[in-house]
């Protein structure tokens, strides 16, 4: 049995109560699922800045009445110290996801980014902090590694950030390093490598690649490629992402206040990204005839983005078992039902 299923049986044997922030978006309504299909309570904190009511609705349509009414929603903002307060009451172990998303947001607006990803993020540690929490694991991200150039990216090597969204995930790694040594608060750090699966949104200016491509391909619209297409990255399917999510929340003491990878350790060019979606899209009867429409690289991007899992692996027991083209099987007949 994997580290992971032996959690997940002991949880449902002795059920704990979480506490997900940024519950009704993309990966904080996957932590919500899963952690009700494992009969746990859950307290979810979103404001609707970007995520959405109907990603709350589809996941009570997902689990049974008894599991949904272990879910408490607060409606709340993290930029608000009673809100994060409020929400962290009684709970053991807190999934912090909420923060304003992508690095092209964060160059449009830096101060919004710094309210919600850094001032939000301090309010939710004090509170956890004061609530004694038995461990919060917060989303970290990629991006942290900025322009240092080694491949794959290792997690003690980092470089300089790229735009205020990488400025901002490094100082909550550095304020949860404080954190955990000044008040003995566990804090686990997840660097997402770009997370992908059902119920992230294809819509606005800051949508991520897969949707936004997907969406535009169900459209029969143009899909941009930003450069020449041999940017790279590593694509990881949520459900490995909520996998991170719930041994790192568990994890001993030794594997604690540190960051971690959370990736395939594969790397993927959005030229074979194109590919791979357009082919599976026509297993899904979405035939896309169009050639891809390349334009300027994009400022804050990095060139190449891979992971190296050892430390995750070994430490957290974590065991991915989707790559990207097993997670685009899973995720692309949700898009195809959502978008039609
Ligand atoms: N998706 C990825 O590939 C990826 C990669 C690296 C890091 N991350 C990080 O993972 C986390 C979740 O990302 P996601 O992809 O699910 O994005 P998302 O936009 O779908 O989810 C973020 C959620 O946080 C909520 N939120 C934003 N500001 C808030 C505030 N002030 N108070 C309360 N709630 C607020 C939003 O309404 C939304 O529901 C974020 O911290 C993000 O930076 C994601």
């Amino acid at each position: 049995m994997s580290q992971y299923q032996t959690v997940c049986e002991q949880l449902k044997q002795a059920p704990k109560i979480w506490l997900v922030t940024g519950v009704a978006g993309f990966i904080g309504s996957n932590l919500l699922e899963t952690l009700l299909k494992l009969d746990q309570k859950v307290v979810g904190l979103d404001n609707f800045a970007t995520g959405h009511q109907y990603n709350l609705d589809e996941v009570q349509g997902l689990v049974s009445t008894e599991q949904w009414a272990k879910f408490t929603f607060i409606e709340g903002d993290i930029r608000h110290f009673e809100d994060c307060q409020k929400a962290c009451v009684g709970v053991d172990y807190v999934l912090h996801q909420a923060a304003l998303g992508s690095v092209p947001r964060s160059i449009a607006d830096p101060m919004a980014t710094n309210e919600t990803n850094i001032s939000g993020f301090l309010n939710m540690l004090v509170a956890a902090r004061d609530a004694q929490v038995a461990s919060f694991t917060y989303a970290a991200s990629s991006s942290t590694y900025g322009d240092h150039p080694a491949l794959p990216k290792i997690e003690e090597n980092i470089g300089n950030p790229l735009s205020p969204y990488a400025v901002t995930k490094y100082v909550n790694e550095l304020y949860a390093d404080v954190f955990a040594r000044t008040y003995g608060v566990n804090t686990i750090g997840l660097r997402y490598f770009n997370i992908f699966g059902k119920r992230q949104t294809p819509d606005g200016a800051y949508a991520a690649v897969i949707p936004k491509w997907t969406a535009a391909m169900i459209a029969g619209d143009d899909v941009f490629v930003n450069g020449d297409g041999e940017t790279s990255r590593d694509f990881n399917f949520i459900e490995n992402a909520v996998q991170a999510n719930i041994l790192a929340a568990t994890a001993n003491d030794e594997a604690k206040n540190q960051v971690y990878n959370v990736a395939v350790g594969g790397r993927t060019t959005l030229n074979t990204l194109f590919a791979a979606l357009k082919e599976n899209l026509g297993t899904n009867g979405v035939t896309y005839n169009k050639d891809p429409v390349y334009r300027d690289f994009r400022a804050g991007d990095v060139r190449h983005s891979q992971a190296d899992i050892a430390k995750i692996q070994t430490l957290l027991g974590y065991d991915p078992q989707f790559n990207i083209i097993q997670g685009i099987e899973k995720a692309m007949p949700w898009y195809v039902q959502f978008l039609n």
